[in-house]
């Protein structure tokens, strides 16, 4: 292999985007080449490409895919491994029916259009599990009682995973839609009944039709959002 390939081969270049949008999209101006990082299309595919979807494809999602979606999301890193998302898929006819009330007006023509909405919630009782998630201690006594350190770690850590999952079904190659705009005890008391789970996000998930998107938004610099000490 020739020392340009081999050079091509072990580095990824991160590059100006190609694509025309108003956001700054985070690059560094110069090639800067990044050992170890995935390719540029990946980069694309998650991030700089990606858009929130408000417009959906008549396609269903394989539910193959949305198990392969949860085997990737579990593996991103939650405080003591706790892990207190749960998912409902809301798929069927009946059960977008019984969302549909719960919507705010902007969110029902797009939620009902999705082929599957993904109520990420967050389960209060997520210590119970914690001798199977964290076995090297008793991490469950940490929480067991503590009502403000629960509810911190499990919304903490829910949205984590709700970030992870985004992330996961665009890695499979599936378009997203989160959204807060809903009531969350209907959606608790319709979805999680007689559970100690608490809503925290919707996601519509398939396959964007690119219809009714906004301009892509500005996003702040790193001079804005972030400082090195
Ligand atoms: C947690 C969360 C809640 C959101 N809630 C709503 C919502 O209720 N309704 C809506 O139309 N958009 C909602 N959005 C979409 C955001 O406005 C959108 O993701 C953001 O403007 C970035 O858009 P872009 O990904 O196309 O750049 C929400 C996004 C997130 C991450």
């Amino acid at each position: 292999m020739g020392k340009h390939k081999y050079h091509t081969y072990i580095s990824v270049y991160i590059r100006k985007p190609t694509m025309s949008v108003t956001a700054d999209t985070t690059k560094p101006d110069k090639e800067t080449p990044v050992t170890g990082a995935i390719n540029q299309d990946s980069l694309d595919q998650l991030f700089n490409t990606a858009r929130t979807h408000n417009g959906w494809l008549d396609k269903p999602v394989d539910p193959d895919l949305l198990r392969a979606v949860w085997d990737l999301t579990k593996m991103g890193p939650t405080s003591a491994n706790c892990s207190p998302a749960r998912i409902v898929f809301v798929v069927s006819d009946g059960a977008k029916a019984r969302l549909r009330p719960f919507l705010i007006d902007g969110n029902v023509d797009k939620t009902m259009a999705a082929p599957v909405t993904a109520i990420i919630g967050s389960d209060q009782k997520f210590h119970d599990r914690l001798g199977e998630l964290f076995p090297h201690t008793d991490a469950r006594s940490w929480f067991a009682g503590d009502e403000a350190l629960i509810t911190g770690t499990a919304f903490r850590n829910s949205t984590l995973q709700g970030a992870y999952f985004m992330l996961a079904a665009r890695a499979m190659g599936l378009d997203c839609g989160p959204m807060s705009g809903f009531d969350n005890d209907a959606v608790d008391a319709a979805f999680f009944p007689d559970t100690d789970i608490k809503s925290n996000f919707l996601c519509n998930i398939g396959y964007g039709s690119g219809e009714d998107m906004f301009p892509r938004s500005p996003r702040l610099s790193f001079d804005d959002a972030c400082s090195v000490v």
